[in-house]
């Protein structure tokens, strides 16, 4: 199966991506956390992405496309794989279109702009392998610590007020345009937002008839 999970940002894709890559058996790709991993080892890319990803911007779409091309060439995407925050402009949508691939279902989280920077406060990050946590909607066993790598858990530079907003008005803009995109294709399926992570898990669940 391949699916993506378009949503603004903190609409609970990679909380979402996690459980159903383990669900599924395949692997979830987070375009942020592969760019958030380039950073912290000041690779070329994560040199050329740093000032966009803090600044709220979306990387430029080359940098983007060379890491998804090269990521999805590796052995365990051989069985189907979950996008994470990728495609986030049409043009990216095209790239992956032109190169073959076939998804079959586009999961939209739906959720307010208000209820986004509510979330996004209470994020904490696994600096290790990006897991993702919530301080009161799905807190860490020991608080700082994450659960799965016993990484330590940080609130991401682009979680601040200002910049999610930034990061909103970017998503409005060139995001969700990719709505219309994969519609016209048949594919795109809703996920309203929810109040609990599992209450969404159920909604994903059904959407995608399982
Ligand atoms: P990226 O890392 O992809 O960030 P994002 O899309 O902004 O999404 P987030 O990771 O912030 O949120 P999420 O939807 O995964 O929510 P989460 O599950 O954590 O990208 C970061 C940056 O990298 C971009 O700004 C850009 O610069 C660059 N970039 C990445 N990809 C790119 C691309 N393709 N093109 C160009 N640039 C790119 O949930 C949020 C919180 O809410 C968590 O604390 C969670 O526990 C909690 N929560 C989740 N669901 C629920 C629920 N139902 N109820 C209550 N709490 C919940």
């Amino acid at each position: 199966m391949k699916l993506i999970m378009l949503g603004a940002p903190g609409a609970g894709k990679g909380t979402q991506g996690e459980i159903l890559s383990k669900k599924l058996g395949i692997p979830t790709i987070s375009t942020g956390n592969i760019l958030r991993a380039a950073v912290s080892e000041g690779t070329p890319v994560g040199r050329k992405a740093k000032a966009f990803m803090d600044a709220g911007k979306l990387v430029p779409d080359d940098v983007i496309l060379g890491i998804v091309e090269e990521r999805l060439a590796k052995p365990d995407c051989a069985g189907g794989y979950i996008l994470d925050g990728v495609p986030r402009t049409i043009a990216q949508a095209e790239f992956l279109e032109n190169d073959g691939v076939k998804f079959d279902a586009v999961l939209s989280f739906e959720i307010s702009d208000a209820e986004i920077e509510k979330r996004m406060t209470g994020r904490r990050t696994c600096l290790k392998c990006g897991a993702t946590y919530h301080v009161v909607n799905n807190p860490p066993r020991t608080e700082g610590v994450c659960d799965k790598c016993g990484g330590e858990l940080i609130q991401r530079d682009d979680d601040s007020v200002e910049t999610v907003r930034h990061r909103l008005e970017v998503y409005h803009v060139q995001t969700e345009p990719l709505k219309g995109f994969y519609e016209a294709r048949g594919i795109l399926k809703m996920v309203e937002n929810q109040p609990t992570i599992e209450a969404t898990t159920k909604v994903v669940l059904e959407v995608l008839g399982m």
